[in-house]
Parts: C-alpha cells; sequence; structure tokens
C-alpha cells in the first residue's frame, strides 16, 4: 500500500493567540481545536497532516521549501504575512506544490490593508470569512489537488 499523502498545514503569527485574541473578529475556537478537527478530517479522509505555526517568516519560508520532498499540497494562513511577505509568495511560487489560503475573517470585508493578500495569486484558491470552517474547506481543497485524478475518471480529449 502507498504510504498516506501528507499536506502541510501553516498557521502563521499570533494565531497561536485564538481564542483569546480580538474575540469578535476571530472567535473564541483555539487553535488547538481548530487542529483537533483538521486532523479528524484528514484521518476520515485517508491523508496525514504535518501541522506547523510559527511566528517566524523565516521559519514558514523554511518549512514550505522543505514541503517540496515531503508534502503533495499545503493549507495556509499566513496570518499577517498575507499582507507583507513577499518572502512567503516567492517560497510558494518556488515549490509548485498545490496551496490553499485560508483565512478566519473575511480579509475583503476589513481595513483597506488586509484586503490585499500577496500569496493568492500563487496559491490555488483562497477560502476566507467563515471562522474555523475556514480551516476544514481549505483542507478538502488541499485533499482533492494533492490527490492525483482517477484514471477512470479521466476526461477523453
Ligand atoms: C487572518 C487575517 C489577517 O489579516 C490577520 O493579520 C490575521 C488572521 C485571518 O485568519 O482572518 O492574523 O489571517
Amino acid at each position: 500500500m502507498n504510504p498516506p499523502i501528507k499536506i502541510l498545514v501553516i498557521h502563521g503569527p499570533n494565531l497561536q493567540l485564538l481564542g483569546e485574541r480580538e474575540t469578535g473578529v476571530y472567535g473564541k475556537t483555539t487553535l488547538a481545536s481548530i487542529d483537533r478537527e483538521l486532523v479528524r478530517l484528514a484521518s476520515r479522509r485517508g491523508v496525514s497532516l504535518s501541522i506547523l505555526q510559527s511566528n517566524s517568516e523565516g521559519e514558514i519560508v523554511e518549512a514550505i521549501a522543505a514541503a517540496r520532498k515531503s508534502a503533495a499540497a499545503i493549507l495556509i494562513n499566513p496570518a499577517a504575512y498575507t499582507h507583507t511577505s513577499v518572502a512567503i509568495r516567492d517560497a510558494l511560487a518556488a515549490v509548485r506544490l498545490p496551496a490553499v489560503e485560508v483565512h478566519l475573517s473575511n480579509i475583503h470585508a476589513r481595513e483597506e490593508f488586509r484586503r490585499t493578500s500577496l500569496v493568492a495569486p500563487v496559491v490555488r484558491g483562497q477560502v476566507s470569512g467563515f471562522g474555523p470552517l475556514s480551516y476544514l474547506l481549505g483542507l478538502e481543497a488541499a485533499i482533492a489537488l494533492a490527490r492525483p485524478p482517477k484514471k477512470s475518471h479521466r476526461r477523453k480529449l
């Protein structure tokens, strides 16, 4: 049997404070609880997760680079780095793994500076505004992108 597909999950800066941080915007769910739900969904789908929370841009860049050898897709909430980090954007573009960007809040309905995502052009899609559900929807998308299509489902050209 093939080893399970692995998906790298990255939580950016300050997300370790979920549950107590600006609860009116981000809700009361903790990061540990989001991770538990992600692991549960992944195991139902037969994929494995490698999960990183980091407040350091360099650590996130290194994790993305390392994923090219070990993961089939990336699920990322770059948090504040969404709006500032050319380095994370370039890392995602460099590894050419399918990536899905997620946000708890709807970044397009907030302050002007949050409406620009530097990573959006190099990911396959964005899920924004559904609280913890954004992560679960994003993971479903990442799993679909990570799995090569079954031969029988391939359309003949
Ligand atoms: C966030 C939105 C970002 O603008 C913010 O800096 C975050 C969290 C979200 O999940 O809604 O830290 O990525």
